[in-house]
């Protein structure tokens, strides 16, 4: 039996503001650093070791992971971060708060942009300081991989493939590994493992530095998956980021 840890990342300061984060590169509130200290002390009083890290090129992500494996003891690990575990892209929604948008399309359209798996927000253009092909972090990749926006499938459509080809390998090879990662990326991580139909991922979210431990057999199935945690807590979590996108 595998097994392998994803967490999202801790609130950041735009998920605090209620806006459209995607690549944005926004970081930890001071919350956002707390919580990611709780989930390294859950992890450690469950006795999870970890022996190699993927995470985002996006700092809320990598500073979560940094935190877990600080408070686990752990920050000698490698700690390989990519693209694409990148949150998902929100194209031109990103930077708008997400009640106001509701209030102006309604609550029924900012559920569509948020949680349909293949309807995308409007694109940005190539000039727009928020395309990724302007950020020289993403300078390693060819300009016609960066996303100008994306909805769930194209997102699982880059997770996927960095999960088999890469992450698979080395928890075959009984490497403990952890994922720090975002809302969206890891729903299309989670669809995946638990053949979740695109019309049930609507009703997915996935809370903030809670650590989710999945049980895989060798052909990486799940044999079950739980958070660790406060199972109150988390439920009223999930049930807050799914509120998000409502007018009030
Ligand atoms: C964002 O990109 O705004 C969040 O990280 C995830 O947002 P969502 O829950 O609205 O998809």
């Amino acid at each position: 039996m595998y097994k392998v840890v994803l967490f999202r990342h801790g609130e950041s300061q735009w998920n605090l503001e209620n806006r459209f984060t995607g690549w944005t590169d926004v970081d930890l509130t001071e919350n956002g650093r707390a919580e990611a200290v709780r989930a390294g002390k859950l992890l450690k009083e469950a006795g999870f070791k970890f022996d190699i890290a993927f995470t985002s090129l996006l700092t809320r992500a990598i500073r979560t992971l940094w935190t877990v494996l600080d408070e686990m003891g752990q920050m000698y690990i490698p700690v390989h971060p990519d693209w694409h575990l990148n949150e998902r892209h929100y194209g031109a929604l990103q930077g708008l708060n997400k009640a106001e948008t509701a209030a102006q399309y309604g609550d029924e359209q900012v559920l569509i942009w948020r949680r349909a798996y293949a309807v995308a927000p409007n694109p940005l253009d190539k000039e727009d300081p928020r395309w990724p092909g302007n950020d020289e972090r993403y300078a390693h990749i060819p300009k016609d991989l960066l996303p100008t926006t994306e909805c769930l499938k194209d997102t699982v459509e880059r997770v996927i493939p960095y999960w088999e080809e890469t992450i698979v390998p080395f928890i075959k090879a009984g490497q403990n590994v952890v994922i720090a990662a975002h809302g969206n990326s890891l729903r299309a991580l989670v669809k995946h493992l638990d053949h979740i139909s695109n019309d049930d991922i609507v009703n997915l979210n996935i809370p903030t530095a809670q650590p989710l431990v999945y049980e895989l057999d060798e052909r990486m199935k799940p044999i079950r998956s739980y958070y660790l945690g406060d199972a109150e807590a988390i439920a009223a979590a999930t049930a807050a980021v799914a509120n998000q996108g409502k007018a009030k």
